[in-house]
């Protein structure tokens, strides 16, 4: 009974190490018990992209919770394939895909890996060392090498060779013979933020291509305008038509903008093939028609509004901003980012948990990280110029006034 009293929820993530209680969300802010109403720079866990509580997609919700909630795999809804032909139109996708829909970004990610593996007959995929591709255990870093070739691209990130990689000969030892997929994540890095470039994303998926492997695009954080494009992979010459979009496209958090909803999609010629061969896969919540609603209603307001863009814009104004507080006080070591997708790396002489706490403090909640001291802005895309004014003022007095710059 007197265990009763403790707070039962089992945590497996290193917290800030104070307590933040959300009493409720809307829009761009989240109301805590603790610092009153923060400002979020994390769009919830990097989902909430037209922020939180939003009207259109809440009263989709409502209307549809009592008829729509969940059903049966056997059972058809118009809403799923629905969802597919109003994204692919969204998106200005070339090909024809088909879709499925499921729970979590890992899944997705997970499912896309399998399909691969059953499409080519081959076990063995291809990604990058600093790429998280999900939590369960075949996707979770460090991956299993006897499966993975995950490879280091760190100096890859600041070529400036004018050859290309075929010629560099840095990855002339991967046996593209062996593998099923290139599993490629473009940008995101478990909040790093690191862009490939052009041309080794080009020789990788060419060369998987052109020995029977697939391109799966890992869009579950930079997808939906996350980068200032529907998807990341679009910033990517080399997909950029009918023949050579991704095989596979793996879908999450901004599909549901917070409502548990993830998603794949097949090329339509592979999705043929893979009903023929007989595959199967089931689990509770295939194709549930409620969380197919809230997606729709999602990509309508998206549209709507022109949310990209305006994303875009504001990814812009804030790196700008960013840079002019670099430029008056220091104390950062690098700004990067695409679209709303933004990392600031402190120099040594501040710690991202502290500098973390401090924005708490002034009302604003970010993401941090200690292992490679950054602060990560992942705003909703709706976010204001007023609001990342007041970000940067209040990082700028932050620096300003954390004593291990004044003793430096
Ligand atoms: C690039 C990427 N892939 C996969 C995942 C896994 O998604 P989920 O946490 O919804 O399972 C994440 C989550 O952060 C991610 O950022």
């Amino acid at each position: 009974m007197k265990q009763m009293c403790k707070d039962l929820r089992f945590k497996m993530f290193a917290g800030p190490g104070v307590s933040i209680t959300a009493v409720k969300a809307s829009g761009v802010r989240i109301q805590t018990r603790e610092y009153g109403e923060l400002i979020d720079f994390e769009s919830g866990c990097w989902a909430a992209i037209l922020g939180h509580n939003r009207k259109e997609v809440t009263q989709a919700l409502i209307e549809n919770v009592e008829d729509s909630l969940h059903t049966h795999q056997f059972f058809d809804t118009e809403h799923p394939g629905a969802l597919v032909r109003e994204l692919t139109k969204a998106a200005a996708f070339k090909s024809n895909y088909m879709g499925t829909f499921i729970s979590s970004g890992s899944e997705a990610v997970s499912l896309a890996v399998s399909l691969a593996e059953l499409v080519t007959g081959r076990p063995r995929k291809l990604s990058f060392s600093i790429s998280y591709l999900g939590s369960t255990p075949e996707l979770h870093l460090p991956r299993d090498p006897a499966r993975w070739t995950d490879l280091d691209i760190r100096e890859c990130l600041s070529c400036t060779r004018q050859s290309g990689c075929r010629e560099c000969g840095k990855h002339s030892s991967i046996d593209f013979s062996q593998l099923a997929a290139f599993v490629f994540e473009p940008g995101n890095s478990g909040g790093v933020v690191l862009f490939p470039p052009d041309k080794l994303i080009r020789f990788l998926a060419e060369e998987t291509r052109a020995a029977g492997g697939l391109v799966i695009a890992n869009e579950v954080t930079t997808g939906f305008g996350r980068t200032g494009k529907w998807f990341g992979f679009q910033h990517y010459g080399v997909f950029d038509s009918e023949a050579n979009e991704p095989d596979f496209i793996s879908l999450g958090k901004g599909l549901g903008n917070g409502y548990p909803i993830s998603g794949v999609l097949v090329k339509l010629r592979l999705a043929e093939i893979i009903e023929a061969a007989g595959f199967r896969y089931v689990q509770s919540h295939i194709d549930d028609p409620l969380g197919c609603i809230v997606a729709r209603k999602v990509i309508e307001v998206m549209q709507k509004e022109n949310v990209i863009e305006h994303g875009a814009k504001m990814g812009e104004y804030l790196r700008t901003k960013l840079a002019e507080t670099a430029a008056r006080i220091g104390g950062i070591k690098e700004i990067r980012g695409r679209g709303m997708m933004n990392v600031v790396e402190l120099d040594n002489s501040h710690k991202a948990k502290e500098v973390f706490k401090g924005l708490l403090e002034k009302g604003f909640f970010t993401g941090y990280s200690e292992v490679y001291n950054y602060i990560h802005l992942y705003a909703p895309l709706i976010i204001t110029e007023e609001d990342i004014d007041a970000l940067c003022h209040s990082l700028e007095l932050i620096l300003e006034s954390d004593p291990a710059v004044q003793t430096d």
